[in-house]
């Protein structure tokens, strides 16, 4: 590479932030992204993300699952820009049933916004979510929202999210009051309010901004109650906080608070302007060879997700690639190390709800899609000149079993085919009893939910009818202990043993007891509830 084209290279990588928003459903999730979005000029008015949500149920059978079940399964990037910086924005599932394909979702991110209903606060699925991105140990940014309605104060939030997610957080500005007496929020660090003027949905609301030495103009549109309430807050603030440590937050540690009203469009452009600086540029990953640093001129990247029909008509497989380092150009050749072959690139994708379109060039941090005749499987890594393999993206321990009956024999082959990619791109996970005491494969889920979605594939895309019939597992461990070990305890506890589709063995248990009675009477044979530590190559996860 020139020195010219070193440079370009590197400040393009400098330009990007990789993210993605987790929330419990109805916390605001669609609406942030939709303002997100028009900042960024990617989308010109208000409604059309919801609009495109709705054609989306409209248009593909996929999406039908969604639409009768009111959940979002899929993930989706959008892609926009705001001033010098390029933005990938990942879209994750809201319910919990799918936290593996929100961890695999935040694998590709550098960061993450937690969006919290500023009325409800942290709720069931924003603590499952979160503990999916805590173990990922990238910096979390948190947006209460909603601050337009009647919210819980900001310091029994404050305290709510350090008690129940263990993460304290550091607010970079500050409500005046909420619901029908809100008047704007206080950005600490400028000194100076943003005053909240009231409802607009369809533009953006061009907030008053006064310095916060301006008290007349203030004591003009604040009651001086509200008002004192407020600087005794920041006071106490002050006082009592420990000051934001860049470091802390970038490992995960601290997590700096915004407040604001996605719906009025109220506060978003602060918060985005202040994202866009903290978020950390693209960063190096983990492979066998060592650290990959985004700034090395080979490509490189590796699939976290991968998506069948995006688009009823094509019927087509669209494998979602993080690139690490150097530039994606059509026509690239890489080496798949799992494939141990080598394949030319079509055409980078970007991705818009339903709308997609061809990129020339996409650089480090960028999400691209790329089309996937049924070869890729989730964590391959693709490598321009030699055979790197990132980090696997880990299993995690499913709590629902199944074995999958069809009535026609005749389908069998096309059920086995269907199964395997579904597998392939994470849906389901599939075992193999060890003794292969039963033919079937062990169909098994982190949540109930991924069943539904499973049947209606194998309905609508393979043409297979399909029941479920449970199998009595509650939970599954997986295990590096010997032959001779997991032996033995297959003879002496009540223990059924499996093999993924990596081949690593696990231990499946009918019920919490059996569980127990393994750890009291094995206490030699380490049980995992993921396969992180059973491969050379998994990306680490804390213990
Ligand atoms: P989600 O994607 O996280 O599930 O949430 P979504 O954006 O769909 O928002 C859920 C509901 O919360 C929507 O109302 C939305 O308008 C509302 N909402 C989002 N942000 C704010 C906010 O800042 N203030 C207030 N007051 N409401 C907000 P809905 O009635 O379900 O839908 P709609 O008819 O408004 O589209």
């Amino acid at each position: 590479m020139s020195n010219n084209n070193k440079n370009i290279h590197s400040s393009q990588i400098q330009r990007r932030r990789t993210f993605a928003i987790i929330s419990h459903p109805d916390a605001g999730k669609t609406t942030l992204t939709e303002k997100l979005l028009l900042l960024g000029g990617a989308i010109r008015m208000a409604g059309s993300v919801k609009a495109k949500k709705s054609k989306k149920f409209a248009t593909s059978d996929w999406m039908e699952l969604e639409k009768q079940r009111g959940i979002s399964v899929s993930t989706s990037v959008m892609n926009f820009e705001y001033k010098d910086y390029v933005c990938n924005l990942l879209d994750t599932p809201g319910h919990q049933d799918f936290s593996e394909d929100t961890y695999r979702t935040l694998a590709a991110a550098d960061a993450a916004i937690m969006l919290i209903d500023g009325a409800k606060g942290v709720e069931p699925q924003t603590i499952k979510l979160f503990e999916v991105c805590k173990l990922r140990g990238i910096p979390i940014f948190t947006f209460i929202n909603k601050l337009d309605r009647e919210c819980q104060s900001p310091f029994e939030l404050m305290d709510e999210i350090e008690r129940v997610l263990g993460i304290p957080t550091y607010p970079m500005n500050w409500p005046v009051s909420s619901g029908e007496r809100f008047k704007g929020i206080i950005d600490r660090e400028e000194k100076k309010f943003h005053h909240f003027e009231g409802r607009n949905t369809t533009t953006e609301t061009i907030a008053k901004v006064i310095s916060l030495s301006q008290q007349e103009e203030i004591d003009k549109i604040v009651p001086s109650s509200l008002w004192q309430e407020a600087m005794d807050d920041l006071d106490m603030l002050e006082t009592a906080g420990d000051p934001f440590s860049m470091e802390k937050f970038l490992k995960g540690e601290i997590s700096p608070m915004f407040f604001g009203a996605a719906m009025t469009n109220f506060g978003i452009r602060l918060f985005l302007e202040k994202f866009l600086h903290l978020a950390p540029s693209p960063s190096p990953k983990q492979s066998n060879h060592g650290t990959v640093d985004p700034q090395e001129s080979f490509f490189s990247g590796f699939i976290f997700k991968i998506q069948a029909n995006m688009d009823p008509k094509h019927r087509d497989r669209i494998a979602f690639l993080r690139i690490v380092s150097g530039v994606y150009e059509a026509g690239l050749n890489v080496n798949v190390a799992r494939l141990k072959r080598e394949i030319r690139l079509t055409t980078p994708q970007q991705f818009f709800a339903q709308d997609r379109t061809s990129l020339d060039k996409a650089y480090a941090g960028d999400v691209v899609g790329i089309y996937d005749p049924g070869i890729f499987s989730i964590g391959d890594s693709l490598v321009e000149n030699g055979q790197l393999e990132f980090e696997g993206i880990p299993s995690f321990a499913p709590e629902f079993f199944a074995i999958v009956k069809t009535n026609s024999a005749l389908k069998r082959k096309q059920l086995m085919k269907g199964l395997e990619q579904l597998c392939q791109e994470g849906t389901i996970q599939m075992f193999i009893d060890d003794l292969r005491v039963a033919s079937d494969p062990i169909l098994a889920a982190v949540g109930n939910l991924q069943f539904d979605v499973l049947l209606f594939r194998l309905k609508n895309e393979y043409n297979v009818d399909c029941s479920l019939e449970s199998l009595p597992f509650k939970h599954a461990r997986w295990t590096n202990a010997t032959n001779e070990e997991i032996e033995e305890a297959r003879l002496k506890a009540d223990v059924t043993v499996a093999k993924d589709h990596f081949d690593c063995p696990l231990f499946l248990f009918k019920n919490d007891f059996s569980l127990s009675y393994f750890q009291e009477n094995f206490p030699k044979i380490a049980l995992h509830t993921n396969n992180a530590k059973l491969h050379k190559n998994m990306m680490s996860l804390p213990s």
